[in-house]
């Protein structure tokens, strides 16, 4: 069973809806003039989602009808209640969404946000049908001192805890979960990690979802990289293993760059 591949946009904090609509536009026409080359739907094409913010969510209807997941930048683990400011996931599933990012290490930095709670929200997530795309990644300092895979494992350990204690009655099943790995240092500063580095850190992380999941789970879930992902880079890190695909920062705000990216990452090899 091959794993389809997943180029993810996080938008951050950027964009109104007028250039959401701008940028909803220009990616059809430069889709549809590439159609030899790219679909968004053909065999072989990656599934592409936008995480866009919460206030333009509900207005991104035309990327959705071309085939683009919608996906949210963060969420409240609860159901409902007295959480002013938040945002639940029924009210992403209200808007369509169908993926949100968990744990984004500038979330982690700025909101506080620790493994437990990205491991509680990734379980709320399935829970009400939504896929969560988990990020992880070590500091400069900590890859400095050789501690990357210590901090990745221990970031992870909740997560897969959490899901292996899951039983899916309702909502998504624990293999529609996401596992995206950006190196802080590398998240846009142009400095990316090199293939290989980063195929070692994602194979060592599938490694353990199998010892908690069991291998034929574990190879059904999508691990992403993450941080300074081009077009001129991605081909690369596709060509990795365990590697199925981005989470885009920078070269997902521009059409232009986004579209050479999907088309960069469209599998040229004969799909079992
Ligand atoms: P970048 O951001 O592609 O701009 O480095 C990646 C991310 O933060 O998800």
């Amino acid at each position: 069973m091959m794993r389809r591949r997943l180029i993810a946009g996080n938008w951050k904090m950027y964009k109104i809806q007028r250039e959401a609509l701008e940028f909803a536009g220009a990616l059809g026409t430069l889709v549809a003039e590439r159609a030899d080359e790219v679909s968004l739907a053909a065999p072989g094409s990656p599934e592409v989602v936008i995480c866009a913010p919460f206030t333009i969510l509900s207005g991104l209807s035309m990327l959705a009808a071309m085939g683009v997941g919608i996906g949210a930048q963060t969420m409240h683990e609860a159901v409902e209640g007295a959480y002013t400011g938040e945002i639940s996931a029924r009210m992403l599933q209200d808007v369509d969404c169908t993926y949100v990012i968990l744990g984004h290490s500038e979330r982690r930095a700025y909101c506080n946000e620790t493994d437990a709670a990205v491991a509680r929200k990734s379980l709320a997530a399935l829970a009400a049908g939504i896929a969560p795309i988990v990020c992880v990644g070590e500091s400069l300092a900590e890859r400095e001192a050789g501690r990357t895979h210590e901090v990745i494992a221990n970031q992870m350990a909740p997560v897969l805890a959490g899901l292996s204690g899951y039983a899916a009655t309702e909502g998504r099943p624990i293999t529609d979960l996401v596992v995206a790995y950006e190196p802080i240092w590398a998240i846009g500063t142009g400095r990316s990690s090199t293939s290989a580095d980063a195929q070692a850190v994602i194979g060592a992380i599938r490694r353990q979802m199998v010892d908690v999941l069991g291998v034929e789970t574990a190879k059904q879930i999508r691990i992403l990289y993450g941080g300074s992902v081009k077009p001129d880079n991605i081909a690369a890190y596709l060509a990795e293993e365990d590697i199925d695909g981005a989470l885009v920062g920078g070269a997902s705000l521009q059409a232009e760059s986004f579209a050479e990216l999907l088309t960069q990452s469209v599998y040229r090899g004969s799909i079992g």
